[in-house]
């Protein structure tokens, strides 16, 4: 669009300050204006700042009418079915020989509450190697393509903030030991910042206030980037969805698969029983008919505590640890059909310019982002299908510095994960009362990536190797 008409269609819709400095800035500044301007879509940011920004009472309220639990496929443990757990694990394993399906991590979030300066990706977490979080995926991924014979593509959303970073360090770590060729790295979409009159934010004189739009922004920028055309042309019709910060993720799961195919689902996640009432994870439940999530935020304590009588567990014991199976023909229609994700809005502090050019460093939110989240799809997806999975063997994020879902914490459940696939098979590492041995010690995904992947491995060493402080099995 001509620099006119871009400034034109801004005053059109009542945002013509953005360009109120345009005059005082030199020509490459006014081009980096003029391109994150092009960016935005008018006519959105018109639509959310009526159905978002303008509502009286603040942020939404989120619908909880006709809300109940979702049903879920429980584990054969806790008395699922054997044998329908049995045949997904094979439907799973057919898929994956055929290389139908392709990793998929969202990794564009800022890692704020970390502390951390950097795509959290990059960030040690292994107990002894102190592997990346980017290094444990790669190598679960590339002893997956071993075993299925198959070597997996790996799709990896990154946000304007990281891109650079997040390629720089693959570069540097030569791909991992992956073929380039199958590591795919793709940008989210961006979003404007508003303050509470519903006027787009300035950054600096020459920049809008944009930040990424949220994971659920994947649908569409996995469209937008080819992601989806070069699945087609490699037989891959679905992909596997998680997130950066979880080293204990199986993201080349047979048996979820399996699940997800089975069902003919579009759509698939995995839950973990809450282990406590307010834990901090969205809840899968069903409304009218449909699979969706609640988030902690939005979920009132009452619900959270609600015991259910009959079993004497909470009765909304499905929590969400974002690991999910989606179709690509599913995300084809989500990012291009008439059904939209919905945008949340978050009030936030927004750095930004006043009104006469000055910097404004808010100490309280003076604005509101706009954010899609993937498991807003559930409610368009045919056949969804929930499914149990052991919290131990699929879910220890690193979320926070300290305490819960920290890098401690999170360590230590490898190690735990570790000292299990061990001893159940003749190992004797000693534990504590929670699983944890005295000592850390650590298992490449290249040795051993699931209880599967392990058993096989140390059944095929003829001398059992010890297993004693700072052992890496490889
Ligand atoms: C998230 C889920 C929550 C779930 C929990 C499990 C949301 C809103 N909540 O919470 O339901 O129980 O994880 O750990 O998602 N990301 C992007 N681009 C963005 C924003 C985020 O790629 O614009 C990625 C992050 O890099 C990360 C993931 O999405 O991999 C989750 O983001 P985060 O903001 O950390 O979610 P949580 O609040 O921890």
């Amino acid at each position: 669009m001509a620099t006119h008409s871009v400034i034109e269609s801004f005053q059109q819709a009542g945002q013509g300050h953005v360009f109120a400095f345009f005059d005082q800035l030199n020509p490459e500044q006014q081009k980096a204006l003029l391109a994150d301007a092009s960016e935005i879509d008018l006519a959105e940011v018109a639509e959310l700042n009526r159905t978002l920004v303008q509502k009286a009472g603040g942020a939404a309220g989120v619908d909880l009418s006709d809300l109940a639990p979702a049903p879920f496929e429980a584990l054969p443990k806790n008395g699922g079915d054997t044998s329908a757990w049995a045949a997904a694990k094979q439907a799973g394993e057919t898929a994956l020989r055929a290389g139908r399906v392709a990793a998929f991590v969202v990794a564009g979030g800022q890692g704020t509450r970390l502390g951390y300066d950097g795509p959290k990706g990059t960030y040690p977490v292994t107990p002894v190697l102190k592997k990346s979080l980017f290094q444990v995926f790669a190598d679960k991924l590339r002893a997956a393509g071993v075993r299925y014979g198959r070597p997996l593509h790996w799709f990896v959303m990154t946000s304007d903030i990281n891109y650079a970073a997040t390629t720089a360090f693959f570069r540097e770590h030569a791909f991992f030991g992956l073929a380039e060729t199958h590591v795919h790295f793709f940008k989210q979409g961006r979003m404007p910042a508003v303050g509470f009159d519903g006027k787009i934010l300035l950054e600096d004189k020459h920049r809008i206030a944009m930040s990424p739009d949220g994971h659920g922004g994947s649908l569409r920028a996995l469209h937008r980037s080819g992601a989806l055309d070069l699945m087609a042309r490699e037989g891959i019709d679905m992909l596997s969805y998680f997130q950066v910060d979880n080293p204990l993720v199986r993201f080349v799961d047979p048996t979820f698969i399996g699940w997800h195919l089975l069902r003919r689902s579009e759509m698939s996640s995995k839950m973990i029983p809450k282990a406590y009432p307010g834990e901090k994870v969205g809840h899968f439940c069903a409304q009218r008919g449909q699979t969706v999530v609640i988030e902690y935020s939005d979920l009132p304590k009452s619900y959270q505590d609600e015991v259910d009588p009959a079993s004497g567990r909470l009765r909304y014991i499905a929590g969400s640890i974002a690991i999910h199976l989606l179709d690509a023909a599913f995300i084809r229609r989500m990012a291009t059909g008439a059904d939209a994700l919905p945008f949340h809005r978050a009030d936030k502090k927004i750095p930004c310019l006043d009104a006469a050019g000055n910097p404004v460093k808010p100490e309280k939110p003076n604005g509101v982002k706009f954010e899609l989240f993937v498991f807003d799809a559930l409610p368009f997806a045919k056949n969804p299908v929930v499914i149990e999975t052991d919290r131990a063997d699929d879910f220890s994020p690193v979320k926070n510095a300290e305490g819960l879902d920290s890098p401690k914490t999170c360590a230590e459940d490898q190690v735990r994960q570790f000292t299990r696939w061990a001893n159940a098979h003749g190992a004797a590492v000693p534990v504590d009362a929670t699983g944890l041995p005295p000592f850390a010690f650590e298992v490449s995904p290249l040795f051993g990536y699931d209880e599967d992947s392990f058993e096989s491995a140390w059944a095929a060493r003829a001398t059992k190797p010890a297993i004693v402080a700072g052992t890496v099995l490889s």
